[in-house]
């Protein structure tokens, strides 16, 4: 228990230390490359609110998360009109337990892969594997949230590989602050969109929809509405982007290895030897304050967060808003 306690305070000074390190957020302003506008407060996110308030108000401002519509893409192609649908999971669809896997390297040796196969629903990142990891990091997987530069980059195999068949994928772009939908279609900052539609094409039965980006900066504005201090202001990391995308389904989600356990590593990815901190505690992503936020939604005992390795958040509709 003394280990634990320890270590979720060097976790917790860590992340305060990246969240308030002026340095690195005026390197970061001095850059605004998504024209980043926030003009709303800033919130004090530390012991402030309840975490069924916080959850509340992340309720009131993102109901469910939005997937772009036949009407809003620009190609003549007869697409099927069910893949457009408002809500990528069925508005009414609930799901009791559900696990969100992280691509953290402190999954190594977790031996985690019966809890999370264990879950109703699992949702992975990009091209995790599960091949080779399944102790660690189970093989059950529903859900993908792909970015733009793995679905467009060839190396990532996003048209041949097994491991984009048979799962509901979500791909998504960042769009500039501002920018309408059109504007962003004509410029991507991946080129996605033909890559998506060729693999809409080899796999027509497969359950594949593309984010309405705009859904990500009304995420940014709630995390930078509920963080003291200024934001870096690039668009949350995959990570929040998938929480936000359960909890209208979820009775709870279990997100596994965001908050580093005691088997915390300098490795980016539990499938990669690269070494690189950022990855954990975030330079790019406003990572520090989005950990901070599931810290303060987290339900779960520091036993459970800190060695098993995950915390567990109430969905919507346990909540009396
Ligand atoms: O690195 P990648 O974007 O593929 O990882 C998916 C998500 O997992 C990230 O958006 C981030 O939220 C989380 N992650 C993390 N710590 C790491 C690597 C990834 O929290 N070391």
């Amino acid at each position: 228990l003394n280990r634990v306690k320890a270590h979720k305070n060097s976790i917790m000074l860590r992340l305060r230390r990246v969240l308030y390190s002026e340095s690195d957020v005026q390197k970061f302003q001095a850059s605004n490359p998504y024209n980043v506008n926030y003009t709303g407060l800033y919130g004090t996110q530390q012991g402030g609110m309840s975490k069924e308030s916080l959850l509340c108000s992340l309720k009131q401002r993102l109901p469910f998360i939005k997937t772009l519509r036949k009407e809003d893409v620009p190609f003549k192609e007869n697409l099927s009109k069910s893949l457009f649908e408002d809500h990528m999971l069925g508005s009414g669809k609930r799901y009791q337990k559900c696990a969100i896997v992280s691509n953290a390297g402190s999954l190594i040796n977790s031996k985690s892969g019966y809890f999370i196969d264990d879950h109703d629903l699992v949702l992975r990142f990009n091209h995790a594997p599960t091949d080779g990891y399944v102790e660690d990091v189970g093989m059950k997987t529903d859900i993908r949230i792909v970015n733009s530069k793995v679905a467009s980059n060839p190396k990532f195999e996003f048209l041949s590989s097994p491991r984009f068949r048979n799962v509901t994928i979500l791909v998504w772009d960042p769009c500039s602050y501002s920018s309408s939908l059109k504007e962003w279609l004509a410029s991507p900052e991946h080129p996605f969109l033909e890559p998506f539609m060729k693999h809409r094409k080899l796999y027509p039965k497969n359950k594949s929809y593309i984010l309405d980006p705009r859904q990500l900066w009304t995420l940014y504005d709630y995390l930078q509405a509920h963080t003291p201090v200024r934001l870096r202001p690039n668009p949350p990391s995959s990570g929040l982007l998938g929480l936000a995308l359960l909890l209208p389904h979820c009775n709870v989600v279990n997100m596994i290895e965001f908050v580093p356990s005691v088997r915390l590593t300098q490795r980016c990815h539990y499938f990669e030897p690269f070494m690189d901190e950022h990855c954990t505690f975030g330079v790019w992503h406003p990572l520090a304050a989005e950990k901070f936020l599931m810290i303060n939604m987290n339900s779960a005992s520091d036993i459970k967060t800190y060695q098993n390795g995950y915390v567990s958040i109430q969905g919507f509709n346990t909540l009396k808003c």
